[in-house]
């Protein structure tokens, strides 16, 4: 069933939802802990199944074909495992790419995040928005439409930079960030044609709000950043509105390859409020 066909709250807490059943959150890294921070805000009793499959980290640089088959292999398995009472895919490349068709396959409501460029056309003062995706996302149809739809009057300038993935990667697990591709990924938008004029920058990947303050100095002052991780949030909130919850056992992150074992990372998932890490 389709998120939108799940469309009142009335009908979802009628549909008699187990209350310790997760949320699962999805994404190929750590990307998505930034749209489970918003989760955790709004919804603190929520048990919740974070999924990462960074065996295939990372999905900016892989087709269309191989970013599909993972992602509706995987969900398929953890919603049959997990029986979660909704599925967040916490993932631009994944949804810009496999929403329509997880949500054709699994009985279980969907939300995607898809970047958030209707808010930053409302925003944009100079009328010139930056977006910062992976390779993937932003050759998507997805994104075309999205722009055609909310910002056609506007100058939409994107750019795909896979390094601010690794360094999102590497900030979480407490390496030292890697500046200069940060820097080289925003010089890639400023000498575009008009790229000087940018004011407003869509974070189409969960993983970059983890660089906002990076992002940040190497913007300079004057530019805003926008995501979609809080109206995500609000979305879950409204289709699980009226449900009840229980948690009966820590909140968990399980991972396709190599779940970390390193203290630093145990402590940066504690403090995500994932206490139990595990290999799926
Ligand atoms: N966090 C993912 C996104 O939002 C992608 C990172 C990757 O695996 O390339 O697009």
């Amino acid at each position: 069933m389709a998120s939108d066909t799940f469309s009142t709250p009335q009908a979802a807490s009628a549909a008699g939802i187990d209350p310790a059943a997760p949320i699962l959150l999805f994404d190929s890294g750590v990307g998505g802990l930034t749209v489970l921070a918003e989760v955790r805000t709004l919804l603190p009793d929520a048990p919740i199944i974070y999924a990462a499959d960074n065996a295939g980290l990372p999905y900016g640089t892989k087709t269309e074909a191989q970013i599909a088959a993972r992602v509706a292999g995987l969900l398929g398995r953890m919603t049959e495992r997990f029986r979660p009472r909704l599925v967040c895919i916490a993932c631009n490349t994944a949804s810009t790419i496999a929403l329509g068709m997880v949500r054709e396959v699994l009985e279980v409501p969907i939300v995607g995040t898809v970047p958030a460029i209707k808010p930053a056309a409302a925003l944009t003062k100079t009328g010139v928005i930056g977006l910062l995706g992976t390779e993937a996302t932003i050759r998507q149809a997805y994104v075309d439409r999205l722009e055609h739809e909310f910002a056609a009057d506007r100058i939409l300038l994107r750019h795909g930079a896979p390094g601010l993935v690794e360094a999102a990667e590497a900030k979480l697990s407490g390496e030292v960030v890697d500046f200069a591709a940060i820097a080289g990924a925003v010089d890639t938008l400023r000498i575009m044609p008009h790229g000087e004029r940018i004011d407003t920058v869509v974070l189409a990947c969960t993983h970059f709000p983890l660089l906002e303050e990076e992002l940040s100095r190497a913007f300079g002052p004057g530019v805003r950043f926008v995501h979609g991780a809080a109206g995500i949030a609000r979305q879950i909130a409204r289709l699980t509105s009226g449900q009840e919850w229980s948690r009966l056992q820590p909140d968990r992150a399980l991972f396709t390859q190599h779940a970390p074992v390193a203290r630093g990372n145990r402590e940066m998932l504690a403090r995500y409020g994932l206490d139990d890490v595990g290999m799926l």
